[in-house]
């Protein structure tokens, strides 16, 4: 049984330099805090981030969401027994008591979930990974990290259209040489940005990656390959290449513009195969609009066991959504991001779907992120073998890459997914 015996939520400021939540809940072992993660490119299928509107933040503040955790949650779960994690959770879903969580908030909700759970996990004695794998019967495992080292689309201010450019340390025996390899790269590729392009070259968008004046997606993916050589590794070898194309962001009535050109959507499907074939890719996100699940279908139908093909806006994390596209075979893989759905029980039930479904699962984090390390230990924990979080630089994105250090470090019995998650 856990019993809280105060909840409360103050409004901060998260990697953009806009409000998000601040969340924290006492109990038996102590206090508990969680710090919400907020994106840019977001999926029409969220739950809804509450944000206050008016002058203020530009209409950003989230004084409401705070107040409805300082209000409505703390009232419906302080001072009561839960049996667990869930029933806590079960209790904020029902309070708010809307499809979308638009009543109290996603935000406001989510933060309470995640120090709860935080706070189940100490006094059970166990490390968060550790509650969050008895908590979803998943073994722990390292996962792969997917690094954004080139940021485009909505998270930098260039003229590329496909949004995130990701190297995929997948073929080595421990997450901590992943990283190493990932973070030379960076520091190659930023090198080798600064020589062709100039110093601009070398600024960065949102998730740590560069952003450098270039608008097709092959010279993003040419940059890459010279850095991953002149790292000293072979690319196709002991890394690959991913992208997060976020299409729903460059389609306008039934065309993508992208690379200079206005693509149907078989077209566009044509286009991605034949970069495939060019550069050693083997993961690709929303490759097509949020609401086209038969695009994605066809896509991935063609595509074969060559690619792991994503769903991100496409789901939201949302179960209902990951049902039609198990229906569908619209994906072999479900990105995971908690503040889509809002709570940490509902998603790990999306987790389990897309698993027990035969899909991939990646952990993901948000493009305005905290210091809240959160999603290692949920990667981790929920054994999904996959986790992208940025590039290796900037503090709020390094924040999770150093805790899976640090888990690696003091649990060396839990091994590293590899490059096989990309054959299963
Ligand atoms: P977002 O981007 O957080 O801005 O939505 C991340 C993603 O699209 O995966
Ligand atoms: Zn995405």
């Amino acid at each position: 049984m856990v019993k809280l015996t105060s909840v409360r939520a103050d409004q901060i400021l998260d990697s953009r330099g806009n409000p998000t939540v601040e969340t924290w809940v006492s109990g038996g072992p102590g206090e508990f805090r969680a710090q919400v993660p907020s994106g840019a490119s977001t999926g029409k299928h969220e739950a809804l981030e509450l944000r206050d509107g008016g002058m203020e933040f530009g209409g950003k503040g989230v004084l409401r969401a705070v107040s409805n955790v300082n209000g409505a949650i703390s009232e419906t779960i302080c001072g009561k027994e839960f049996s667990g994690l869930r029933e806590i959770d079960s209790a904020m879903i029902m309070r708010d008591g809307t499809p979308n969580k638009s009543a109290l908030g996603a935000n406001a909700i989510l933060g309470v979930s995640m120090a709860a759970a935080r706070l189940i996990s100490s006094e059970n004695g166990s490390e968060l990974f550790q509650f969050l794998s008895s908590f979803s019967g998943r073994d722990p495992v390292m996962p792969v990290p997917l690094l954004n080292i080139i940021n485009g689309g909505v998270h930098a201010g260039g003229e590329l259209a496909v949004q995130e450019f990701q190297i995929v340390p997948s073929g080595f025996v421990k997450f901590s040489d992943a990283l190493r390899c990932a973070s030379e790269i960076y520091q190659h590729l930023k090198t080798h940005l600064k020589k062709k392009f100039g110093p601009l070259a070398v600024n960065i968008g949102d998730e740590g990656g560069f952003a450098p004046p270039v608008s097709r997606t092959a010279e993003a993916l040419d940059a890459i390959t010279v850095a991953i050589s002149e790292a000293g590794y072979s690319p196709g070898k002991e890394v690959y290449l991913a992208i997060d194309a976020a299409a729903s962001e460059f389609y306008r009535n039934g065309k993508y513009r992208m690379d200079g050109m206005e693509l149907e959507p078989a077209e566009l499907s044509d286009h991605y195969l034949s970069l495939a074939s060019k550069y050693p890719l083997v993961s690709i996100e929303d490759p097509f609009d949020e609401e086209a699940f038969d695009d994605f279908a066809a896509f991935r139908a063609a595509a074969g066991k060559r690619l792991q093909v994503i769903g991100d806006d496409l789901y939201a994390t949302n179960t209902s959504r990951i049902r039609l596209g198990i229906e569908k075979k619209s994906t072999s893989a479900v990105l995971i991001k908690l503040n889509q759905i809002g709570t940490v029980s509902e998603t790990v039930d999306s987790t389990l779907l897309a698993i027990g479904a035969g899909m991939n699962t990646v952990v993901s984090h948000r493009s305005g992120e905290t210091a809240d390390d959160f999603i290692a230990d949920l990667a981790v924990g929920t054994g999904t073998g996959q986790i992208k979080t940025g590039a290796p630089a900037r503090g709020e994105r390094v924040v999770k890459y150093n805790r899976l250090l640090e888990i690696e470090r003091k649990h060396p019995e839990i091994g590293f997914a590899g490059h096989s998650v990309f054959s299963r």
